[in-house]
């Protein structure tokens, strides 16, 4: 592939361009069009239910669901949104991070789509798409805010002091908060994917089981989930050696406000160190309706103003890509077709 750099300029100058973004890092195959900050359409075919069948995703069966799946998603999303294809004005696709033969499929797709209709490639990185959706959700959102990234494997705080340019306040020290639930759920013998359905458990539940408080780590905002997980697993194994009787609905209500309170209490602390008026989130646990609650008072009691992407727009979907395919675009940062899928990409 040629290092061609597709790029019209009289397009470039657009302020309010038609985006196409395209998603395939993991078991979602999605496609959305923006025109600036507005939403016209946001498409998803998930594998997630042929996955569920065999306890997470295999990364070939998600790679050969995106090759069924990728026209026809893409094809719906230029429907809903009422877009022929030559109206684009850019294709925004996720390059990075996630599974390599699920990421080169979209990504082929979005060079071959580009190329044909010669409009710009931007390659955008999955984790800065999961921050830029809520843009998507106020027009007016501008930085400095302070933002909370929480996925299956990102959990961090983080101060935006443009839309480009972010730094990090601190994070796990291990495993990220999505990754502590799809483990737990797994113990609590739950499906595929863990997270929404220990959220569902918990709901049934009250927290009442004595777990650790979360290591908060000495400067910066550190913290740890192995030691509440490891707690989680000697509390079951007690309670059975012992042939005693548990709530495994407790047992998951008691996780999910020990996973999820520090996040919210130091988003916020963070916020007022900073001295920002406005906290954002993004990435799948931001889905989980304690979270955004406890977000959401918490946020209100401090004089904050909170911009949540809506659910939906939480775990993986195309609009997001979008909205930072637009960011890259105002910025002039464009992809040339030689662009390859990475499996780890920084922030
Ligand atoms: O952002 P995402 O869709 O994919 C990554 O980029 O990692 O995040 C997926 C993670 C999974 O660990 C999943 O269990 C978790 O987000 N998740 C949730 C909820 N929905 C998804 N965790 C807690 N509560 C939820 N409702
Ligand atoms: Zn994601």
């Amino acid at each position: 592939m040629s290092d061609i750099i597709l790029c019209k300029s009289q397009k470039t100058e657009k302020t309010d361009p038609i985006i196409l973004g395209i998603e395939s890092s993991c078991d979602e195959t999605a496609a959305a069009v923006i025109r600036g900050r507005s939403l016209l359409s946001d498409e998803i075919i998930s594998s997630a239910p042929v996955q569920a069948q065999y306890g997470g995703v295999v990364p070939e069966i998600a790679s050969r669901a995106h090759t069924d799946a990728v026209d026809e998603v893409v094809r719906r999303a230029l429907k809903s949104a009422g877009i022929k294809k030559e109206e684009l004005d850019a294709v925004a696709v996720t390059y990075g991070a996630g599974l390599l033969g699920a990421l080169l499929v979209g990504l082929s797709f979005a060079k071959a789509f580009a190329f044909g209709l010669g409009i710009p490639l931007i390659g955008v990185n999955h984790i800065r798409g999961h921050l830029a959706a809520a843009y998507l959700e106020d027009a007016e959102l501008a930085p400095p805010f302070v933002t909370l990234l929480a996925s299956g494997g990102h959990t961090a705080i983080l101060y935006a002091e443009s839309e480009t340019g972010f730094r990090s306040l601190g994070g796990t020290v291990d495993d990220a908060a999505g990754e502590a639930f799809d483990k737990v759920a797994r113990v609590l013998g739950l499906p595929y994917p863990g997270g929404p359905h220990l959220e569902a458990l918990a709901r049934e539940g009250s927290p009442v089981v004595p777990l650790p408080k979360m290591f908060k780590g000495e400067g910066g905002y550190r913290f740890s989930y192995s030691g509440l997980k490891t707690a989680v697993i000697n509390y079951i194994h007690t309670k059975e050696m012992k042939s005693e009787a548990w709530s495994r609905a407790d047992v998951a209500a008691s996780f999910q406000h020990a996973a999820l309170d520090i996040l919210v209490e130091r988003t916020v602390e963070a916020a007022k160190e900073e001295g920002v008026g406005v906290v954002t989130a993004g990435g799948g646990v931001i889905a989980n309706g304690y979270l955004r609650e406890r977000l959401a008072s918490a946020c209100g009691r401090e004089g904050l103003r909170l911009v949540l992407p809506a659910k939906k727009r939480c775990t993986d979907n195309a609009a997001m890509i979008a909205s930072e395919g637009l960011i890259q675009y105002r910025a002039g940062n464009f992809s040339p077709l030689s662009l390859n899928a990475q499996a780890y990409i920084p922030l």
